[in-house]
């Protein structure tokens, strides 16, 4: 049985990501590969029950980064790894680098000191590719419809997330894949399946 790979879809609130990965996990079952689709927060029985903690609370910044990588460590050992061992390719909607950008870029935590929690809430798991939607701050919170508290946030500190994401690919090039948010649906599906070739049977 070939690798099942994981991927995951990062970019600010309203780039399209949840959009991409769901019409990506539809064109693969198509090619007869097991899917799931999962997402951050969430994804696993306890993360569904942080969820609405984490998006409707107003926490410490501390508070919040350890929930995140709770959420994550709990869904990677109970429901990432297991569907990969399993064969199941893995597509999530938000992982490490969300934390990495919310917390660290925007809020102002210590990125070196994220960098190692999530290491250990991931147990090292990293993805095959992290699809990045990019796209300006302005166009994409006009999309959005109901705002979480992240939402609420500032243009800059909206600005701050953008920039830390394309820090964060400029380090590891051959992870990211980044896409041109302003771009139709149909226009970014393309680049994705190409990026994928390379994996399928
Ligand atoms: P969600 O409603 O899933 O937003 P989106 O559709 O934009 O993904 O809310 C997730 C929010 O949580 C989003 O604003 C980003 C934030 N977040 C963090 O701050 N840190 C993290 O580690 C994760 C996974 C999400």
């Amino acid at each position: 049985m070939p690798h099942a790979r994981f991927i995951t879809f990062e970019g600010i609130e309203g780039a399209g990501k949840t959009t991409l990965a769901s019409h990506l996990a539809q064109w693969l079952q198509t090619q007869g590969i097991p899917v799931l689709l999962t997402r951050e927060p969430g994804g696993s029985p306890m993360g569904e029950s942080l969820r609405p903690l984490l998006l409707h609370q107003t926490i410490d910044p501390y508070t919040e980064l350890f929930l995140f990588l709770a959420d994550r460590r709990e869904h990677t050992l109970r429901v990432i790894r297991p569907a990969l061992h399993s064969g199941t390719w893995v597509l999530c909607d938000r992982y490490a680098d969300s934390t990495l950008v919310y917390q660290g870029y925007g809020r102002g935590l210590d990125i070196a000191l994220i960098r190692q929690l999530n290491a250990i809430a991931t147990n090292g798991l990293t993805p095959d590719l992290t699809v990045l939607i990019d796209l300006p701050v302005e166009v994409a919170l006009a999309r959005a419809n109901t705002p979480n508290r992240f939402e609420a946030e500032g243009l800059a500190f909206h600005q701050r997330i953008r920039e830390g994401y394309l820090q964060e690919a400029a380090r590891a090039p051959e992870r990211f894949l980044i896409l041109d948010g302003q771009a139709p649906i149909a226009h970014l599906l393309a680049p994705v399946q190409q990026a994928l070739q390379r994996w399928l049977p």
